[in-house]
């Protein structure tokens, strides 16, 4: 029985692959940020569906000083559900978006995207990765927008474009524990990122789809196919990479 953490498990692309690690029998630890009534939802769909056991956490990858008290909740679950002192998969998905212009941007937007989307993520998995088993496997969850420039992307897209080369770096230092570290980068998807922008504004949603090669922006199914893939044993000779998921995204 395989164990996998998936941050950002409430809404979106996390909640997508929760379900879809559930469907293949994988059990889960999700985490949520604000969300707890979503996170439920979501372990009571993957209990129902599925037959595995999944959990919520509460996660604020913001706050680096809860860490130590998230991997012992980990750990004893880990015990009392699954009889298990490690687990297998760690996706690094939580995050979060919203644009601001260079001209306006402050510190504390720059440090809210800073920590959220790099700094929790890396030192989260370094508390994490002392107790995956050696030839386990993770996913990092980038964003096409660090090839791009939309203005008011500048910060969150130069520090997905860093994730992405700490996947690679990181790949190398896990590889003699045989730990696999790659990444997606997700083009535009209609999760609930930017606060449900999407929902909210269903007039975004045409421009960006007439930027794809498909017609259409991705849904969270889309990306959680690819990551929960390179989780899996078929993707077991593949190390370092960060995979475009964005159905020809400006192409
Ligand atoms: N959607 C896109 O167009 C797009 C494109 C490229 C890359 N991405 C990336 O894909 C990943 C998933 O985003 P999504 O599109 O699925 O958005 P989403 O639907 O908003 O989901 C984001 C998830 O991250 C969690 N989260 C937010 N702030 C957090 C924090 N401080 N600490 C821990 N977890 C936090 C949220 O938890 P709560 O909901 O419980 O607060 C939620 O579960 C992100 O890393 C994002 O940058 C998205």
């Amino acid at each position: 029985m395989k164990i996998a953490i998936v941050t950002g498990g409430s809404n979106g692309i996390g909640k997508a692959t929760a379900l879809g690690l559930g469907k293949l029998g994988i059990s889960v630890i999700l985490t949520y940020n604000s969300y707890k009534d979503r996170a439920e939802a979501v372990v009571k769909e993957i209990e129902k569906n599925s037959g595995v056991r999944a959990l919520a956490l509460k996660l604020d990858l913001t706050q680096l000083s809860s860490f130590e008290g998230f991997v012992l909740e980990v750990k004893k679950n880990l015990k009392e559900v699954w009889n298990r002192t490690t687990f297998d998969y760690l996706v690094n998905n939580g995050g979060i978006g919203g644009p601001m212009m260079f001209s306006e941007m402050s510190e504390e937007y720059f440090d809210k995207i800073l920590n959220t989307n790099y700094k929790g993520p890396i030192f989260l998995t370094q508390q994490l990765v002392g107790f995956m088993e050696d030839a386990g496997a993770i996913v990092n969850t980038t964003s096409s927008s660090k090839n791009q420039s939309f203005p008011g992307y500048s910060v969150y897209g130069s520090l997905k474009a860093a994730f992405s080369t700490w996947t690679r770096y990181i790949a190398k230092e896990l590889a003699p524990r045989q730990i696999r570290v790659n990444a997606v980068s997700p083009g535009p998807t209609h999760s609930n990122f930017g606060d449900g922008v999407f929902d909210k504004h269903p007039e975004f949603i045409k421009p960006l789809a007439e930027q794809s090669v498909f017609g259409r922006i991705g849904q969270p199914e889309d990306i959680a196919k690819v990551i929960v893939n390179l989780l899996s044993d078929d993707f077991s000779w593949v190390t370092a990479q960060d995979i475009e998921v964005s159905g020809g995204h400006l192409l």
